[in-house]
């Protein structure tokens, strides 16, 4: 067992956010370099509207066309229960909701308020467990929100409980908007981890100060062990205005190795999808 986990969101939180419709047989090509470089977790579509996000309207034929391989986790994101039962019509192994520690980005992205978005949880919740699925969660803005500021610490710590009670085996916490400093998410995971063990966190780092790599360094100190990239750092989010790629898969990889973690990553190949990433940015 490796001692990071790697979650490469890049078919979804990298590709939700270019200008052009990346077209599936690419998405599927993408797809493939990553499982050659054994990342373990793959985010690989999003179910949601695609009056929303029309990036992710072929979400059914990516799904479909990403079978099931041993040792990996294929992962899509559901916003709604009709989401999360075309998904698991398909077949799919984990499914992840996402809602936010800003009511104004909740209301932004998923046109409800955060209670109301735990409330429409529930029924994936029960899909989830019915089918033997894993339910992970996000929380959004967790230090910082595009629309309302900075995010009381208590704030990201009040709706990471309120998934895991839901019945998520794991919580990403995210910097959507990657402005986030160290200190901000130092308080953030304290909050955070004095609700929640550390085993069930993971945390989602976008890049737009630069100081991703260095909020990682802050999250291995509360013993968080899983991580989010998107390969080429690819990404973003319609909604939060402001908002960067993701961090970088391959220098976390690089960074995490270099501190003696194992990721279990090839980086050969890891780098041959990145450099194909790139080529899909419009
Ligand atoms: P709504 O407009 O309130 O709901 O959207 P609605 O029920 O009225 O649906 C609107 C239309 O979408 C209808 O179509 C529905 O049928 C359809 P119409 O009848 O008008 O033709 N629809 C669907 N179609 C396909 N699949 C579905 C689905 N549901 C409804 N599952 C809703 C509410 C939640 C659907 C919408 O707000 C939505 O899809 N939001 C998603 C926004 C999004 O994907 N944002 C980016 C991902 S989150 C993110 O990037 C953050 C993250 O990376 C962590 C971080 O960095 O912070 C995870
Ligand atoms: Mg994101």
């Amino acid at each position: 067992m490796p001692d990071i986990t790697i979650v490469e969101v890049g078919p979804r939180d990298g590709l939700q956010n270019e200008k052009r419709i990346v077209p599936t047989e690419d998405k599927l090509a993408l797809i493939e370099l990553l499982r050659a470089a054994h990342l373990p977790r793959l985010e690989v579509t999003a179910f949601v509207s695609p009056k929303w996000v029309p990036q992710m309207a072929d979400h059914e034929a990516v799904l479909s066309g990403t079978p099931p391989a041993e040792g990996l986790i294929r992962s899509v994101l559901v916003p709604n229960e009709r989401g999360a039962l075309s998904a698991l019509a398909i077949g799919v192994d984990e499914l992840a909701v996402f809602t936010s520690a800003s009511e104004t980005f909740a209301q932004k992205n998923i046109n409800c308020s955060i209670a109301e978005s735990i409330e429409r949880f529930r029924p994936i919740a029960a899909l989830a467990r019915r089918h033997g699925v894993r339910l992970r969660g996000y929380v959004s803005c967790t230090v910082d929100c595009p629309y309302e500021g900075p995010i009381a610490p208590e704030a990201a710590a009040r709706v990471a409980t309120a998934l895991e009670e839901l019945g998520c085996v794991e919580i990403s916490l995210a910097d959507t908007i990657g402005r986030a400093t160290p200190e901000g998410v130092d308080a953030m995971l304290a909050a955070s981890t004095t609700e929640l063990a550390s085993s069930k966190l993971a945390c989602h780092f976008h890049d737009t100060s630069g100081l991703a790599l260095d909020n990682v360094d802050v999250a291995l100190g509360h013993g968080i062990r899983i991580f989010d990239s998107a390969v080429g750092g690819l990404g973003g989010c319609p909604y939060a205005p402001g908002a960067a790629g993701n961090l970088s898969t391959l220098p976390l990889v690089l960074h995490l190795e270099g501190k003696g973690f194992s990721t279990g990553v090839n980086v050969a190949c890891l780098r041959e999808a990145e450099a194909f990433a790139i080529r899909l940015r419009g």
